[in-house]
C-alpha cells in the first residue's frame, strides 16, 4: 500500500481515487471547490465508446486519429479505443445511468448518438445532455462511501519536491500533504480566454505547477475553440449533439454557410467549424451566426437537450421557434504536462491524468466526445502505473525529435507591471486564440513577459500567477509552430507542413 494523493475531483480524478482505494492504497483527494465543480460536471453530449456490434475499435482509432491531424500517438489512441467499453461498464456499475432507448432506464438498449467526425453513431448520454453530471454525481456518491480522505475547498499551490522527486503537495496556507505519489487531475485552461465553455475552476493550475516542478509539458499551441456556445454572458455551450441531430447553422440573410466551406458543413471538425463561424462573424461584422434547430421541434430540443433548452429560455430564446445566436468560445485542452500511456510524468513521483495531461491521445485536435473517456481509462491506468516496480515510475518525456520551445526570459525585472486576470485574457483571445499570426503572438509575448507574477496570497491570486505561466508558454509555443495544424491555426503558415507534424514540448524551470 502507498499513500497516493490526487488533486482534482473530475472524471479523471474521481476515477483515480475510487481505483486506487479499491487497489488498498491510502487515497487523499484535494479539491479546490466542492467537488461537484468541475469541467466534467458540465459535459454534455457525452462519451465516445464502441459498445454496437456496427461499429468497431478499429474506426473508433481511426476517426480519433484524423482529428489528431497527423500528431495522435497510435499506442494511446488503440489503449483508449480498447479499454474504453470495459471503462464504461466500470461507470454503469458504479451508478452512471446513460439513457436509453425506450422507455424506463433499466430497459432498452443504450442510446447512442452522433457528433462531428465520428464514424458511427457512440456517443453515450445521460439525462439527455447532463452527461457530466449523471458522471460526476454517482462517482461521488462512490467517493463519499469509500474510505477516501476528501478535502474540499483546499487549493493546492505547488507540488513539494525532494532531491528532484515528487512527495507531495503544498496548500495555500503553507501546510503540505506527503505523499508516495501525487496524481494530478487538475484539468483544463479555459480560463485563458474571456469566453469560454469552462467553469471559473479551469486555470490551468497543474499545468503550471508542473512547469514549476520542471516537468516536460507538451503541445501546449493546441487549443480548441468548440464553434457553439451560446451568445450571451457565461457562453453556454449549445452541444454538438444539437448538429449531430440536425440542427444548421445560417448566416444574417439565413442562408447555410457551412455548406460553402466543407463537404461535411455543420459536422465538419470542429476547428473548421469554429474558424468557419468566426470568419462569417467577420463578414456581419462581429454579429453571432445563428443556430437552427427549430426542424427538430421545441417538444423534443425540450426533451433531448434539457439543460440547453432551459439556458436558451433563461436568455429569452425560444430554440423551437427562432434560431438562436452562437459563437465559437474555448473549450479544451490538447496540450498539457506531458505524459506516457500510464500517466507518468518526467518527474519521479509525480502523475497527470486527464485534460491536465498531455499524452499524445488528442494530438493536434481532440475528437468530440473522447475526453471524459479519457478521464476514465486513464484515470484507472494511472493507478495500475503504481504498481510498477519503483525505477519505472518516471519516463523521459521523449517524442522523438520534438519542436522543442524555448520560454525565453521571464526573470522578474523592477519594470514590471502588474495585470488583472481580464486583460490577460483578452490578450490570449487576440494574440493565441483562434488565429493566430507571428507579428501579434511576438507582441503577447513582450506584453506576458512585461507582467509581473502576482504574489500568492488567496485561492485568486494564485489562479492568476497560474494563468500568467501557462500564458506566458502558451505563446512562446504557437510562436514556434510555423504551420496550420489542427487546433493551432497561423493565417501567417496557413497550411499544415509535413516536416513538422510533430510534437512540441517545453521543459519548466
Ligand atoms: P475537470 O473535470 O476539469 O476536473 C478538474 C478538477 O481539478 C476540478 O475538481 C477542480 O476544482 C480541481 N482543481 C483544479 N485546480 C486545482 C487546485 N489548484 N487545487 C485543487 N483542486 C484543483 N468531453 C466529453 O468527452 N464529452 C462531452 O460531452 C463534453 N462536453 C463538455 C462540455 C463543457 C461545457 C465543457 C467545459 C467540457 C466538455 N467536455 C466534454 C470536456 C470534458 O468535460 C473535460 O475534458 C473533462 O471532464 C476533464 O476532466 P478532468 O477530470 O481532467 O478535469
Ligand atoms: C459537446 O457536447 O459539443 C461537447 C462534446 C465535447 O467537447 O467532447
Amino acid at each position: 500500500m502507498s499513500r497516493l494523493v490526487v488533486v482534482g475531483s473530475g472524471v479523471a480524478g474521481l476515477t483515480a481515487a475510487l481505483e486506487a482505494v479499491d487497489a488498498g492504497h491510502h487515497v487523499t483527494l484535494l479539491t479546490k471547490s466542492d467537488l461537484a465543480q468541475s469541467n466534467t460536471r458540465y459535459a454534455q453530449g457525452g462519451v465516445a465508446v464502441v459498445m454496437t456490434s456496427d461499429d468497431t475499435v478499429a474506426e473508433h482509432v481511426q476517426d480519433t486519429l484524423i482529428a489528431g491531424a497527423g500528431l495522435s500517438d497510435q499506442e494511446t489512441v488503440e489503449v483508449l479505443c480498447r479499454e474504453g467499453p470495459a471503462a464504461i461498464r466500470e461507470m454503469i456499475e458504479r451508478g452512471v445511468q446513460f439513457d436509453r432507448q425506450g422507455s424506463g432506464q433499466d430497459g432498452g438498449d443504450l442510446a447512442h448518438g452522433l457528433e462531428a467526425a465520428h464514424s458511427h453513431a457512440r456517443i453515450l448520454h445521460a439525462g439527455g445532455d447532463a452527461t457530466g453530471a449523471g458522471i460526476a454525481y454517482a462517482l461521488i456518491d462512490r467517493l463519499r462511501e469509500s474510505d477516501v480522505e476528501i478535502h474540499e475547498r483546499t487549493t493546492v499551490v505547488d507540488v513539494v519536491l525532494k532531491g528532484g522527486a515528487c512527495v507531495g503537495v503544498r496548500l495555500l496556507d503553507g501546510s503540505e500533504h506527503r505523499a508516495d505519489a501525487v496524481v494530478l487531475a487538475t484539468g483544463g485552461a479555459g480560463q485563458l480566454f474571456p469566453y469560454t465553455t469552462n467553469p471559473d475552476i479551469a486555470t490551468a493550475d497543474g499545468l503550471a505547477m508542473a512547469l514549476r516542478a520542471g516537468a516536460i509539458a507538451a503541445d501546449l499551441e493546441f487549443y480548441q475553440f468548440h464553434p457553439t456556445s451560446l451568445a450571451a454572458p457565461g457562453n453556454f455551450l449549445v452541444s454538438e449533439a444539437v448538429r449531430g441531430e440536425g440542427a444548421v447553422l445560417i448566416d444574417e440573410d439565413g442562408h447555410r454557410f457551412m455548406a460553402d466551406v466543407h463537404p461535411d458543413a455543420e459536422l465538419a471538425p470542429r476547428d473548421v467549424v469554429a474558424r468557419g463561424i468566426a470568419e462569417q462573424m467577420a463578414r456581419q461584422k462581429g454579429k453571432p451566426v445563428r443556430l437552427d434547430a427549430t426542424a427538430l421541434g421545441g417538444e423534443f430540443l425540450a426533451r433531448r437537450f434539457p439543460n440547453i433548452d432551459a439556458a436558451s429560455r433563461a436568455q429569452g430564446f425560444d430554440w423551437g421557434e427562432q434560431p438562436i445566436p452562437v459563437t465559437p468560445a474555448a473549450h479544451y485542452y490538447m496540450g498539457g504536462i506531458r505524459t506516457d500511456e500510464w500517466g507518468r510524468t518526467s518527474v519521479s513521483g509525480l502523475y497527470a491524468v486527464g485534460e491536465a495531461a498531455c499524452n499524445g491521445l488528442h494530438g493536434a485536435n481532440r475528437l468530440a466526445s473522447n475526453s471524459l473517456l479519457e478521464g476514465a481509462v486513464y484515470g484507472s491506468r494511472v493507478v495500475e502505473a503504481l504498481e510498477l516496480p519503483d525505477q519505472q515510475d518516471t519516463f523521459d518525456g521523449d517524442w522523438t525529435d520534438p519542436l522543442v520551445v524555448e520560454l525565453g526570459d521571464t526573470a522578474p525585472d523592477d519594470d514590471d507591471e502588474s495585470f488583472v486576470r481580464n486583460d490577460l485574457q483578452r490578450l490570449m483571445w487576440d494574440a493565441a486564440g483562434l488565429s493566430r499570426n507571428g507579428d501579434d503572438l511576438a507582441a503577447a509575448a513582450a506584453k506576458l513577459a512585461s507582467w509581473r507574477q502576482p504574489g500568492v496570497t488567496d485561492a485568486k491570486s494564485a489562479e492568476d500567477a497560474n494563468l500568467l505561466v501557462v500564458a506566458r508558454a502558451v505563446v512562446a509555443s504557437a510562436l514556434a509552430r510555423e504551420e496550420s495544424r489542427g487546433g493551432h491555426h497561423r493565417t501567417d503558415f496557413p497550411e499544415p507542413e509535413p516536416s513538422k507534424a510533430r510534437h512540441s514540448a517545453i521543459k519548466g524551470a
